[in-house]
């Protein structure tokens, strides 16, 4: 996730940029830059700065530069191809443009071998690079500079595929930026004698506050005079501008109360960005190139131990149960602060996967260089590029779920469950344990699996009524069988992280070995009981604690009547796949977490005692 600013109008435009990217820094930090076009001489031209690291640094090489002019683009990168660096970060140029884009660009590697075979020579790893060639070599040199720039950026964009939110200046047309969206996300500002357009709202309300939301496959042109748009294929669409009333702390969580919620909501959009690219429906088979897999490597696995910590523990938890179905491999699932000290055994058959949102928790790193130590081959699944984990494995599996804020970690475990899932598949793919039509109807599941988080973050006044009805209580119960067990543990941890409240997660066949002495009147007890395999045996859990006056508050499948008859309230979720089913029961328990939380008055997104990053042991 990276943002990006555009802007053209009579004030100087790299202090309007630079004030924008701050906004937008939260999207990606590790570089950033821009693009003026200063048109003081008799021939406008291009000047392009760019820094690595924060944007003070990128402040600082502006400060050292003369940079007039009253149009130009910005952008400030979370590196998804390409390590930091300035020669990675954003913006391109190609000839008399430049461009910058938020999104990922999937035919990348096709389209560059064959701009290479054309003689183009490149000068970063990006996906973005390959656009800005393909815009300056579409551009006709003949008629208004304005319409062979709109051409070439259609014949541009019929020729990618991916997701793009793009802004594009060239030297020839002064007082004009060209701008297209598909899956990223574009707003445009409509100011007095200026226009602007920018990745978020934020980081325009300071100009304007009057917004026109660009839809996917729309193209649009900024002039000091207004704002234009057309479809691709060059249909005027007329569309009201919006009034935006938020306040400027309301406006950087888009609106959202706190970044959690945000991210909460975020997931669908994360979870396409994890796929992008990934599946092959054509071949059933998963574009994990990055890996360097083939079958004779999967084969050879003996047996797979994935390390991690928190959040992406559990998630781990369930990456055992993915590999065991589909790959039939052996796997286990370690807390990195514990393997490290147990003296573990790891050998050149183990596939070691280290899973970390942030690839900086220092108890899985220790333990991932432990398991290198002993010649295990590994892999990093995290969600930054080039971060400590990712460089000390050897090759990484990117989630691509942007950036969290939140303390609480809520797409990065779903983006994990979702990688996890691609490569058991691909696993058993190579290793031939998977027939492929169930291969193929799982990938078609895992397509579908942003539609059913949508539908299921629809219901969220559900969950907010359960969570008045139960907030002040102190302890919570989460039970789960097979699958859904480490969705409980994580129900329980995120509710415990965020409201103080004691909760426990459990596995629901263990309950009668202990737990079962808690229950009473006032104790919610949270049951995981979709439509799945374990459904009769969760349902006589769900019973047991019936018969003791147990609270209970169900996930279950929509239309299932028989655990209405018995529960206290029910949250419904969409039929899935089994396999899926588990990223869809987590939304209504993140959104129980952060209702109850923010019910008692607890400071959601960072709260007390914990960090976003630990690098302590
Ligand atoms: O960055 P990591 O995934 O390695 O972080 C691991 C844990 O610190 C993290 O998941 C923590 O448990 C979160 N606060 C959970 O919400």
């Amino acid at each position: 996730m990276c943002g990006i600013v555009a802007y053209t109008g009579p004030r100087d435009v790299a202090p309007v940029l630079l004030d924008a990217l701050r906004r937008l820094e939260y999207r990606g930090y590790d570089s950033a830059g821009l693009a003026v076009l200063q048109t003081e001489e008799s021939a406008p031209s291009l000047t392009i700065v760019r820094a690595v690291g924060k944007l003070d640094n990128l402040a600082q090489a502006i400060s050292a530069s003369d940079l007039p002019g009253q149009t130009g683009i910005g952008h400030t990168r979370w590196a998804t191809h390409g390590r930091p660096s300035e020669a990675n970060a954003h913006p391109h140029r190609s000839g008399p443009l430049a461009i910058v884009h938020n999104g990922i660009i999937e035919n990348h590697l096709e389209l560059k071998q064959a701009l290479r075979a054309e003689g183009v020579e490149f000068q970063s790893d990006t996906d973005t690079e390959i656009v800005a060639h393909l815009l300056h070599k579409h551009l006709s040199p003949h008629g208004p500079r304005e319409d062979a720039l709109r051409e070439a950026l259609r014949r541009t964009l019929r020729e990618i595929r991916g997701a793009y939110a793009l802004a594009v200046v060239c030297e020839q047309a002064p007082d004009f930026v060209l701008l297209a969206k598909n899956s990223s996300p574009l707003v445009l500002g409509i100011g007095r004698g200026e226009t602007l357009a920018t990745s978020d709202i934020p980081a325009l309300l300071s100009y304007t506050r009057d917004v026109v939301f660009l839809e996917d496959g729309e193209l649009a042109e900024l002039r000091p005079s207004g704002v234009h748009i057309e479809t691709l294929d060059g249909t005027l669409v007329q569309r009201r501008s919006r009034r935006i009333d938020w306040s400027p702390v309301q406006a950087e969580k888009g609106g959202y109360k706190h970044f959690m919620l945000k991210e909460i909501f975020e997931q669908p959009r994360a979870i396409e960005d994890t796929l992008r690219g990934r599946l092959d429906l054509e071949s059933g088979s998963l574009v994990l190139n990055e890996l360097g897999l083939d079958a004779e490597t999967a084969r050879g696995i003996s047996r797979i131990c994935f390390i991690a910590c928190g959040t992406s523990y559990h998630a781990s938890l369930l990456g055992r149960h993915y590999v065991e179905k589909y790959a039939r491999i052996p796997a286990q699932t370690e807390l990195g602060s514990e393997v490290r000290y147990r003296d573990p055994v790891f050998t050149k058959g183990d596939l070691v996967i280290a899973v970390s949102q942030s690839g900086e928790t220092l108890d899985t790193l220790a333990a991932l260089e432990e398991a290198k130590r002993h010649g295990a081959r590994t892999i990093a699944l995290t969600n930054v590029l080039e971060s400590a984990i990712a460089r000390a494995a050897d090759s990484a599996l990117y989630t691509h779920a942007g950036p969290e804020i939140g303390v609480a970690s809520t797409k990065a475990f779903t983006t994990q469950l979702v990688a996890m899932l691609m490569l058991s598949l691909e696993l058993g793919r190579l290793r031939g344990t998977l027939p492929a039509p169930e291969l193929l109807a799982l990938l078609h599941a895992l397509l579908e699996a942003p539609g059913s988080l949508r539908t299921t973050l629809e219901a969220h006044e559900a969950v907010l009524s359960v969570a008045r009805k139960w907030h002040q209580s102190q302890n919570f119960l989460f039970l789960g069988r097979g699958l859904e067990f480490p969705i409980a543990l994580e129900g329980a941890l995120k509710l415990k992280e965020i409201s103080y409240a004691h909760a426990e997660g459990y596995a629901a066949g263990e309950m009668k070995h202990g737990p079962i002495a808690l229950i009473d009147e006032k104790m919610p007890v949270i049951v995981l009981i979709p439509d799945d395999r374990t459904y009769e045996k969760t349902f006589s859990n769900l019973e047991e604690v019936r018969a003791r006056d147990g609270r209970v508050i169900a996930v279950a499948t929509e239309g299932d009547e028989r655990v209405k008859g018995v529960a206290d309230d029910v949250l419904y979720i969409p039929k899935v796949h089994e396999a899926i089913a588990p990223l869809i029961t987590t939304i209504p328990l993140q959104l129980l977490a952060y209702y109850v939380a923010d019910l008692r008055g607890t400071d959601v997104d960072q709260p007390r005692n914990l960090a976003k990053t630990v690098t302590v042991e």
